[in-house]
């Protein structure tokens, strides 16, 4: 096994590379671990200059919240971005397709506005959004996808399943596999030549490993679990609503 995955190769941008990253896995294969605590090694590390940004856009408020305190609309996650490294953002269903137009419009214009900003959105169930055919990708999402990679922009598309859309492969830079579903192994052979079969076996000997396949490079690399701090600290604080309560007044 190589060395662990580093969090720029998986967050961060080249600007010269496309702009979108894909990861998948069955249910409770590791994914969300794998990316929360990846965030927070990012969150803390000088690769990712000041003005850089993380934001979290989960449909499915699962497994982010050691993170930040999530919030449910995007007018406060700007907010918050404005101080903060990273934002967890957890739409309610019916208003997830407008958020998520919301966020990507304020990524852009952000950049527009400032040359030296750069961010990351991690998108989960991107399946929620993403269907199989060009049509059925979101404006924003392919503005995003077209235009994210020369802003600094990166999008990471989380699923359960591989994705099914043949235009996110040709603006995918790599692939991140835990234990894949078994239709998707065929799929995997069609568009790229990964013997899946393969891939599987090796991950099986080791619960939550997972392997990294760049798609410029074509290299295939196998990595380790994650290893779970003891301590999950947060990289922003719940503020508590009682503290101005606590503090004496008389000093
Ligand atoms: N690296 C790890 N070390 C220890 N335990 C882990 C690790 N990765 C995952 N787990 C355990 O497995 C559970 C499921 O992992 P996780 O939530 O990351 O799965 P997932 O792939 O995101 O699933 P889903 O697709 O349903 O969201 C976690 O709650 C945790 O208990
Ligand atoms: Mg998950």
């Amino acid at each position: 096994m190589s060395e662990p995955l580093n969090p720029e190769t998986l967050f961060g941008s080249t600007r010269t590379s496309p702009a979108v990253r894909q990861v998948y896995g069955v249910s409770g294969t590791g994914k969300t671990v794998f990316l929360c605590e990846s965030l927070r090694k990012a969150c803390r590390s000088k690769k990712f200059g000041p003005k850089h940004r993380f934001v979290v856009f989960d449909v499915k408020h699962d497994g982010y919240e050691t993170l930040a305190p999530p919030v449910s609309n995007v007018a406060t996650a700007i907010q918050q971005l404005d101080k903060q490294k990273i934002s967890v953002i957890h739409p309610s269903m019916d208003e997830a397709d407008d958020a998520l137009d919301d966020i990507i419009s304020w990524l852009f214009d952000v950049s527009d506005y400032d040359e030296d900003f750069s961010a990351t959105l991690i998108l989960e169930e991107s399946s929620t959004f993403i269907g199989s055919s060009v049509g059925s990708i979101p404006p924003s999402v392919k503005r995003f996808a077209t235009q994210g990679r020369s802003k600094g922009l990166t999008l990471l598309l989380v699923n359960q399943r591989a994705l099914s859309n043949k235009w996110c492969d040709t603006q995918s830079s790599s692939i991140t596999c835990f234990r894949m579903a078994i239709p998707d192994r065929k799929m995997l052979l069609d568009r790229w030549g990964i013997r899946s079969e393969d891939i599987d076996m090796r991950l099986k000997e080791k619960k939550f490993s997972f392997a990294h396949f760049d798609l410029e490079s074509l290299s295939l690399s196998y990595f380790d679990p994650i290893q779970l701090p003891k301590l999950r600290l947060p990289v922003v604080k719940e503020k508590s609503r009682y503290s101005g309560l606590l503090r004496n007044p008389f000093l």
